[in-house]
């Protein structure tokens, strides 16, 4: 029998990231603690919060690479507990870390393949995820040929992100991509971002203390303090909270 209440087959708003009861921490007190948060499909997340307030401890749990003491993490409905790092990025993870990581020895176009090795079957399907990912990022079709030595800060974090990409994760992992940056550079590498996200139906859980930008291109806002969730609203709620930024986010 069915109930009056049941959810809509049309329903838009279908959970792609859900963490529960979520307990991380490394020795003595938990850094988070008993955390609950739903990453909805599509959405873009702005993780927000003092430095050490726990985000890249968050982003590195759902990554896998740092072990929760307890809760769960399931990823379109699929848990995701005692997955390796790499069953997670076949399942549609992808995480860029804070410090835009690129191979510096070999060119952008060289990193992009780099990046679409393990993920992306055959060679000819290689080439057009790599030719896919340039159309949204014009600076780095204009430098493919350069070395990523060659590169300014805000081409190299660029480069992070469009190698995250190039797989065509589900959900995007994104650690304070804005510092160091330019204003301008940050502007146009978030604009690149929520096009991205729009097209392609992308989940980012993007972690900044660049509040003002994240909030900007963000549909929500998410704070941490003190191991919890101490807001999860629309982004421009946050944005337009003195309290909350005053006594969380320092401005
Ligand atoms: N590898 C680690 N070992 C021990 N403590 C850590 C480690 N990484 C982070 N911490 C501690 O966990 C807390 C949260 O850090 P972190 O997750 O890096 O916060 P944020 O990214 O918000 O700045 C901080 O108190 C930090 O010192
Ligand atoms: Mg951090």
């Amino acid at each position: 029998m069915t109930t009056p209440t049941e959810t809509p087959a049309t329903t838009t708003t279908r959970t792609m990231l859900a963490i529960e009861g979520l307990t991380v921490g490394y020795a003595g007190a938990p850094v988070i603690d008993g955390m609950r948060l739903d990453v909805p499909h599509g959405a873009v997340v702005a993780l927000l919060g003092a430095n050490g307030a726990g985000k890249t401890t968050l982003l590195r749990t759902v990554s896998g690479l740092v072990r929760p003491r307890s809760g769960r993490i399931s990823l379109d409905g699929q848990d995701l507990s005692g997955l390796s790092v790499e069953d997670r990025v076949r399942r549609g993870l992808a995480q860029v870390p804070e410090g835009r990581s690129v191979v510096s020895e070999l060119t952008v176009e060289e990193n992009l393949h780099l990046g679409a090795l393990w993920k992306i079957p055959g060679r000819s399907a290689r080439r057009a995820a790599v030719a896919e990912v340039y159309e949204a990022f014009e600076p780095l079709a204009r430098r493919r040929r350069s070395m990523g030595h060659q590169l300014s800060g805000g081409e190299r974090q660029m480069l992070a992100l469009a190698r995250a990409l190039v797989a065509r994760p589900r959900v995007l992992l994104l650690d304070e991509p804005s510092l160091g940056l330019a204003p301008r550079v940050v502007a146009q590498l978030f604009a690149i971002l929520r096009d991205t996200a729009e097209r392609t139906g992308l989940t980012v859980l993007l972690a900044e203390q660049n509040v003002t930008s994240a909030l900007s291109i963000a549909d929500r806002g998410v704070v941490l303090g003190l191991g919890e969730i101490v807001a999860d609203a629309p982004a421009a709620e946050i944005a337009a909270d003195p309290a909350l930024r005053h006594a969380y986010l320092g401005f």
